[in-house]
């Protein structure tokens, strides 16, 4: 999207709050990877889930609890994130990020890899945010569908990954990986999906059967 469009959205739909600024102004003082999630895309994860109705969310990749500030906010009081983040760093920081947000009840933060804390989860999660590496995307496509309720609703980001999806050139694992997720998902009978072009674009898609 035109920056000055994404502008317009965020200041319009997403201006940020204290506590919200906080956290990306020790992401940027931490020098962090600037790869979390950006105002206006929180602003429609925010949207859908309270749409669904959503109550227990699963995110693959919390980093610095950015985007599950976002994700918890749209749940009910005793509504649920289940975040996972390997890096114990990052997981230490979505931990404060929680906490100030008011949210350290609502979160639940499980230190490991993905592939590791996966398959000890139990199934039913309304909605499931993939935002983690990019390698094993087929992967995490497969416990996604696993772990949903139907009905659920399934998200992921950087499904452009800067391009590099419809790169042909490009034949990194990562970029194979996002191409993988998109192609499962869309060729997938038991979803209904599509990628909204926010920010890197975001993979979204509702588990039909
Ligand atoms: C990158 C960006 C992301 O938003 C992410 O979740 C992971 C990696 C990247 O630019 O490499
Ligand atoms: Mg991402």
């Amino acid at each position: 999207m035109d920056e000055r469009l994404e502008r317009y959205v965020t200041e319009l739909f997403a201006a940020e709050d204290p506590v919200l600024a906080a956290v990306l102004r020790r992401h940027a003082d931490l020098q962090l990877p600037p790869i979390h999630i950006s105002p206006d895309e929180g602003k429609l994860l925010y949207v859908l889930l309270r749409a669904a109705a959503a109550t227990t969310v699963l995110e693959l990749g919390a980093l610095a609890g950015y985007s599950g500030i976002w994700i918890a906010r749209a749940l009910p009081p005793h509504g649920r994130l289940t975040t996972i983040e390997r890096d114990p760093r990052h997981a230490a920081l979505a931990r404060q990020a929680f906490a100030e947000a008011g949210l350290a009840e609502r979160v639940r933060l499980v230190e490991g890899a993905a592939l590791d804390v996966l398959p000890t989860l139990a199934p039913g999660f309304d909605a499931v945010f993939v935002d983690a590496d990019k390698e094993p995307l087929a992967q995490y496509f497969e416990w996604s569908m696993r772990l949903l309720r139907p009905g659920g609703l399934l998200l992921c980001d950087n499904a452009f990954f800067h391009g590099a999806a419809v790169d042909a050139a490009d034949r990194s694992a990562q970029a194979e990986g996002v191409r993988a997720f998109n192609r499962l998902a869309a060729a997938d009978p038991r979803l209904a999906a599509t990628i909204v072009p926010v920010r890197d674009g975001l993979l979204v898609g509702v588990k039909i059967r």
